[in-house]
């Protein structure tokens, strides 16, 4: 899943849009894109769109951001979608393992009231908006097999810290913006599933965002959530592994399969060992197209 666009839930304008887009994931907004008197409308709508778009094939990958655990909205949001059957929720504020068991425990609920099978709805959390969640971010690890990715955010965080920017005058995040993305990348790595790397606001701006993206890419992440569409093909360009560099991964693996039992190679005057090797083979896992 390389890029994941928001939608608020209440705009089925959007919502239409959305899915002429190359989104490998659509993300349908029930929290900070809502406002709080909107929250109702907004979980009518959500439903009304995955009735719709749902079966439909081929289509992108579609999840509902619900409102966090903390607030008391979960309940009524996932009572209102999951007779719907999206793919995936996206639970923000998460604040380590615990809250993806406490999720996981609420969507087994409606799973069997609506005769989905169990396990049927992922999870995708974002594991840094709160001061608190930074020092649980390594806890996701085993916590439910429904877990398919971690993001992390910077706008609630630096909310909660009280700062007045968390981005450097350049663009760049900030030292605790930059700690928070890195506990993401440590923390989906440490559990297994993929990071994936936070919005960026300035939509406007394509020369920067590409930067970022380009930047995630190099680091771990898999991919990257949009806010507008003008930022998924970028995306898609960004985090797809180009022909070169899968065609050196290929000669990575052929390397290690031409000499059996070897830890270590040599290919034209580099080293390449186990690591080398794993790297390859998640490149080429991550070259297969995304869409169903
Ligand atoms: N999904 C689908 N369609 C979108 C979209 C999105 N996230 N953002 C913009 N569009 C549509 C607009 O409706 C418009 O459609 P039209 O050409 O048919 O009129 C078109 O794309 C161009 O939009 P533009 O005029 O450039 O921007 P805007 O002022 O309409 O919208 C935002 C700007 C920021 C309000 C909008 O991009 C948005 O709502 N983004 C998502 C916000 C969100 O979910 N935030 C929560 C996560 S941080
Ligand atoms: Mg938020």
């Amino acid at each position: 899943m390389r890029s994941l666009l928001f939608v608020p839930a209440d705009s089925p304008k959007k919502l239409d849009k959305a899915m002429t887009t190359c989104a490998d994931a659509l993300i349908i907004d029930l929290e900070d894109s809502v406002a709080f008197d909107g929250k109702a409308n907004a979980r009518d709508s959500a439903a009304a769109f995955l009735k719709s778009a749902v079966p439909a094939a081929p289509r992108p990958y579609i999840m509902v951001r619900v409102n966090a655990l903390q607030t008391g909205l979960t309940d009524a949001d996932l009572d209102a979608i999951a007779p719907a059957k999206p793919d995936a929720i996206m639970l923000p504020k998460a604040e380590g393992g615990a809250s993806i068991m406490h999720a996981d425990a609420k969507l087994s609920v409606r799973e069997a009231i609506n005769g989905l099978p169990d396990g049927h709805i992922k999870i995708i959390a974002i594991a840094t908006e709160t001061a608190a969640s930074l020092f649980v971010a390594g806890t996701y690890a085993g916590s439910s097999a429904r877990l398919s990715a971690l993001t992390w955010g910077a706008e609630d965080l630096s909310a909660e810290l009280g700062a007045q920017t968390n981005r450097h005058a350049d663009g760049n995040f900030l030292d605790p913006y930059r700690l928070a993305r890195v506990l993401c990348l440590a923390g989906a790595a440490a559990a297994q599933v993929p990071a994936i790397d936070t919005v960026y606001v300035d939509f406007r701006n394509n020369e920067g965002f590409r930067r970022e993206c380009e930047e995630a890419a190099r680091e771990g992440f898999f991919g990257k959530m949009a806010i507008h569409p003008a930022q998924v093909p970028i995306i898609n360009e960004v985090f797809t592994p180009s022909p070169a560099s899968i065609k050196h991964a290929q000669s990575v693996i052929d390397a290690f399969i031409a000499n059996p039992g070897a830890g270590v190679v040599n290919i034209g005057g580099v080293m390449y060992d186990q690591p080398h090797l794993s790297r390859a083979k998640r490149l080429l896992a991550r070259a297969k197209p995304a869409r169903s």
